[in-house]
């Protein structure tokens, strides 16, 4: 054997700063209630294959460029379909190159961090909120001022005490995220007034707004208030969508509104030479026809999970699990007792089959989160969330002896 024949240990040779390594991927629990994943069923399958054999026999040759003819913003009628849902939705007024198609709205949740953070910068964020955009800013050595919600959304007087507190202090804070439209995890509504005074307060303190809409399609009555970006006056918005929630997360399609200022600085930081085109082109070809008559029916099947969800808690946690019952989206946020850890619950949960989200990596506050968990429910059958609360309670019982009694067996108990 030669010399030279030993491995390659690469360890000494990682760049400096590194994250963790990911972890294997070993299959979906057998109670999957983690990610934001959707109703299998209710992918519109039909129409996705149909568009995409128009959409191929028709321009199938544009494939043979980088961005299919439709330059480095992304697939023009894609762009323009939603120029035009977005203005008759959220009341949002821009042209199709204001809008750049993004793989997923976490990529733009990249490039709008990519122009506007830096190392020992300060934003504000919800201080329950989604744990992509947290774990960025972590990683960006950004710190992340949390403000607490209520049914209404993230509450404006604590919005105005944190501004005037970074002032003071000389900060300047980066921008305000906010998941206004059906919260993430929360599931709440910023309301219209509210809407109004956070525009207020980012111009009085000279901060931007970064608005993402990803659940907003998701939403019982359908009623959404205007989005921020239509509602500044100013600018002073960047507004982030995505089509993972309303038609497929793993197409990976969302996309940035901004002015092109903006877009230009992100399309100078989007540097694989275009997202993926078939995938813009289906959704570009299937959405003027169909996106509107689809999504009722996509509704309708998720607020039919979030009931056997809360049946399911109500009946096996009782009073144990707090929750309020969310306007639209696929997460329901629940608050176990103080005794609850749900970061020690996790891994026998996930010994017995129930994978759960610890609620202290979904905030700013590790003490808020400590007792909370975040089941998505859009993607288990009603079985499997039925089955999956019922384990899930075995195990919380058995870890942190609450429930006390189990609620079904007191009833059958009684009877
Ligand atoms: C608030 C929020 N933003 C962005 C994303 C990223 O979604 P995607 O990259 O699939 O568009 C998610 C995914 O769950 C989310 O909850």
């Amino acid at each position: 054997m030669n010399e030279y024949a030993a491995p390659l240990d690469f360890a000494p040779l990682f760049a400096s700063g590194l994250p963790a390594p990911a972890a294997k991927w070993n299959g979906f629990a057998e109670y999957n209630f983690i990610g934001g994943h959707i109703d299998a069923d209710q992918v519109p399958l039909d129409g996705l294959i149909k568009a995409m054999n128009d959409v191929l026999a028709r321009e199938g040759r544009t494939l043979a460029t980088y961005g299919v003819s439709s330059g480095p913003l992304g697939y023009k009628p894609l762009r323009e379909f939603l120029a035009q849902k977005l203005r008759r939705s959220a009341g949002i007024r821009c042209d199709a190159d204001e809008i750049l198609i993004t793989s997923g709205s976490l990529q733009a949740l990249d490039l709008v961090n990519g122009i506007l953070l830096a190392r020992g910068d300060t934003v504000i964020i919800e201080q329950a909120t989604y744990q992509g955009a947290l774990t960025r800013l972590q990683r960006l050595g950004v710190e992340a001022v949390g403000i607490p919600l209520d049914s209404e959304g993230m509450r404006m007087d604590a919005l105005a005490a944190a501004l005037d507190g970074l002032k003071s202090r000389g900060v300047r804070p980066k921008y305000i995220y906010t998941i206004p439209t059906v919260q993430n995890p929360t599931g709440t509504i910023l309301s219209e007034t509210r809407r109004q005074e956070m525009l207020r307060l980012a111009a009085r303190y000279g901060v931007p707004i970064f608005e993402d809409d990803c659940y907003s399609d998701l939403i019982w009555d359908g009623k959404r208030p205007a989005a921020l970006y239509a509602m500044s006056g100013h600018g002073g918005v960047i507004h982030v969508g995505s089509f993972s929630k309303s038609i497929a997360p793993a197409l990976r399609v969302g996309y940035i509104v901004a002015p092109w200022a903006l877009l230009s600085r992100m399309l100078a930081l989007k540097t694989d030479a275009g997202s993926g085109a078939l995938e813009q082109m289906v959704l570009g070809a299937f959405c003027p026809a169909r996106f509107d008559a689809h999504v009722p029916v996509l509704n309708r099947a998720l607020r039919a999970k979030l009931e056997t969800l809360m049946d399911a808690l109500n009946e096996q946690f009782g009073t144990a699990a707090e929750f309020e019952d969310p306007k639209g989206g696929i997460f329901l946020w629940v608050k176990f007792p103080e005794q609850v850890d749900t970061q020690k619950l996790f891994a026998p949960a996930l010994a017995a089959g129930v994978a759960i989200n610890p609620g202290a990596e979904w905030s700013t506050d590790q003490s808020y989160g400590k007792s909370r968990t975040r089941p998505c429910f859009a993607n288990p059958s009603h079985e499997t969330i039925g089955a999956g609360i019922a384990a899930l309670t075995e195990v919380c019982r058995r870890e942190f002896g609450m429930p006390a009694r189990i609620a079904n067996v007191e009833r059958r108990a009684r009877g």
